[in-house]
């Protein structure tokens, strides 16, 4: 398993490889193809929940995901998330940071924000909880952002954006994802910080990459520009469901093969038993 200094002594080796799970089958497929770091996203939310947002998750629906990434991957480095409005001060999220890791045992906490949060990273860190941060278009945002709506886009944001992303490596992050920016401010950024940065929606010159599970592998039903489906699986499962419908309606499901049988003898010292 991947450990958090290791994560960030990977800045400049090779790419690290993220994506996001939310149960055990996607755990242990995620284990099986050696990615990196499983990150247990709010994008729970609109992934697995139904919801149109990451608002609306809780610190429970979090830890009730994670257990179960947990023991389906239980060699691979996972990050959880700290969902909407659980770390908006020191005590808070040390109390909700000792539950994620303590009841998911996850090996370090996702947060979104730069300067505005560093005390709580700082504390954080301070009690040994590895760290990652998130900046550029942060979801739980979406109210202030007004949409998802790509970020860094005029000089001074840019400037706010690379300043904390400084502020974050240097108070010891373990990586930085970067999501929604354009290409050059994500190579900007990753040229001048020492921490890691696991771009989404930032192109191609970050330190890592991550998407989310259901886009990677064709779950969803429509995709961000960004993404990329490396397989189809919503199109094989749909596919599959329509198979089986039509050979239970065609009553050739289940064969001889698929049943369970008893010897003739049997059957018929039963029958007899039974008086027929
Ligand atoms: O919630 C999530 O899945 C995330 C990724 C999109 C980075 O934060």
């Amino acid at each position: 398993m991947l450990t958090a200094p290791e994560l960030r002594a990977l800045k400049g080796q090779r790419p690290s490889v993220w994506i996001t799970a939310y149960d055990v089958v996607q755990a242990q497929v995620a284990e099986e193809a050696k990615v990196d770091v499983i990150l247990v996203g709010d994008s729970l939310g609109m992934t697995t929940m139904g919801y149109d947002s990451t608002i609306p998750v809780t610190l429970n629906d979090m830890i009730h995901h994670a257990t179960m990434v947990r023991r389906g991957a239980p060699h691979t480095m996972m990050i959880v998330d700290f969902p909407f409005l659980t770390y908006p001060d020191v005590p808070t999220a040390l109390r909700n940071a000792g539950r994620i890791m303590q009841e998911t045992l996850a090996n370090g906490v996702k947060l979104e924000g730069g300067h505005e949060i560093i005390d709580v990273v700082d504390a954080l860190i301070r009690e040994k909880i590895p760290v990652i941060g998130h900046l550029g278009l942060t979801p739980q945002s979406i109210h202030t952002m007004g949409g998802y709506k790509v970020q860094a886009k005029t000089s001074a944001s840019i400037e706010r954006l690379i300043r904390d992303a400084k502020e974050l490596s240097d108070h010891g992050v373990s990586a930085i994802v970067l999501e929604g920016i354009p290409d050059r401010v994500a190579a900007f950024v990753t040229q001048h910080i020492e921490a890691p940065t696991i771009g989404i929606g930032a192109g191609s010159q970050v330190d890592g990459q991550v998407l989310v599970f259901h886009d990677c592998l064709g779950l969803s039903p429509t995709l961000p520009k960004f993404a990329r489906p490396f397989a189809h699986i919503r199109d094989a499962m749909i596919q599959g469901l329509q198979n089986y419908r039509h050979a239970v309606m065609e009553k050739s499901f289940p064969s001889d093969n698929e049943t369970y049988h008893i010897p003739d003898s049997e059957w018929n010292k039963f029958l007899e038993d039974y008086g027929q």
